[in-house]
């Protein structure tokens, strides 16, 4: 952990909005500090200035003052909304996952460790590493109880709820190593679930990524599930005769459902859609299909998440150049599987998680 931060208290500033957080709190402290100082010295001069001469003494009537009374309440008005406006800044860049994210990590917290897993395969616990410069989008959900994925030199943390996704996202600033916390009690070792972020220059996070056995990536996990472990393909292959609804390009669309509403496709209606298929019927469809709640693990969900994501062309490297041929080759494959390897990621990676590569390829 590297102190060299402008103030010894604060962990270091690593990500591009760890600034703006560091600037709101100096100002509400400066704020706090610029009121608490005259307050506590009026009272002491009043208390002196106009302290009981005469036993009884009738005070003079006051009226009112436009002047003090507009200044007192417009000055407040002025630093509050301020205070709102710089909140809801730094609120909505944290907050508003980016669209176009370089890469994406999924993350299953258990009581008490964290298992990542990124799309390229690689498999961490308690340990993430992330290249410098990228916006990483994390897609996260636990096995058990409630946690929190916390990395204050990024000045972020995001609650990680069981039955639902949420998402974190960062753009680290400075290569290192940083502290991860579960900052929301969770039990006996709540206090060691922990880690660290590994911040690394895209070269040697490429060297790491192609040192590290990537096994089957998410969407290759996702499609063995789908197609072979729990038969989903036999309704939701596509074709005019199919009981069960499309999912080919439906990522991100707004979905029509029986009963007249509407749901945007995004991970957490995926996930509903094995768990509770009854709940979102799509138009045109009859609630037939049978819920894989208890059948599949959260690290499974999340496979098939990034399966018919990827149905919709959807990986996370769309603004990625360096990030790896290995994803850049992901996301050609979906559209073009006569793509050549390349040449100079020819390796495990490469085919690892290409979703088109042939069985024996991609699974070793
Ligand atoms: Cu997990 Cu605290």
């Amino acid at each position: 952990m590297q102190t060299n931060s402008w103030v010894p208290l604060f962990p270091d500033q690593a990500s591009t909005f760890a600034w703006q957080v560091d600037l709101l709190y100096a100002y509400l402290i400066i704020v706090s500090i610029a009121f608490t100082i005259p307050i506590v010295a009026a009272i002491f001069y009043f208390g002196l200035r106009y302290r009981e001469k005469e036993k009884y003494a009738t005070p003079d009537e006051m009226h009112g003052s436009i002047a003090l009374e507009t200044v007192w309440s417009i000055i407040p008005f002025v630093i509050s909304m301020t205070i709102f406006l710089g909140g809801a800044y730094v609120y909505y860049n944290q907050f508003r996952i980016p669209d176009d994210p370089a890469m994406e990590v999924y993350v299953v917290g258990k009581q008490w460790m964290w298992k990542l897993q990124h799309e390229t395969g690689q498999r961490e616990i308690n340990e993430l590493h992330v290249p410098v410069g990228r916006k990483v989008k994390l897609t996260m959900t636990t096995e058990d109880v409630l946690h929190d994925f916390s990395i204050p030199a990024f000045r972020t943390k995001t609650d990680v709820v069981p039955g639902r996704y949420t998402y974190l996202w960062f753009e680290a600033t400075k290569p290192g190593k940083y502290h991860l916390f579960c900052a929301e009690y969770c039990g006996l070792n709540h206090s060691g679930m922990g880690g660290f972020v590994y911040v690394m220059e895209q070269s040697d996070f490429d060297n790491w990524l192609s040192g590290n056995v990537s096994g089957q990536t998410p969407v290759e996990q996702g499609r063995d599930l789908f197609e072979n472990k729990l038969g989903c393909a036999s309704c939701h292959a596509g074709g005019p005769q199919q009981r069960g609804a499309k999912l080919e390009g439906i990522f991100g669309k707004e979905i029509k459902l029986v009963g007249g509403g509407t749901v945007v496709a995004n991970e957490e209606y995926i996930r509903n859609s094995i768990l509770n298929p009854s709940s979102q019927v799509v138009e045109g469809f009859q609630p037939i299909m049978p819920t894989f709640k208890g059948q599949v693990t959260e690290e499974q969900l999340l496979g098939l998440v990034a399966y018919i994501k990827s149905l919709s062309g959807v990986t996370g490297t769309t603004s990625s150049s360096g990030i790896a041929g290995a994803t850049q080759a992901q996301s050609n494959s979906a559209s073009n599987s006569t793509q050549p390897p390349r040449a100079d990621r020819g390796n495990a990676n490469t085919k690892g998680s290409n979703p088109n590569a042939p069985a024996a390829n991609s699974n070793r």
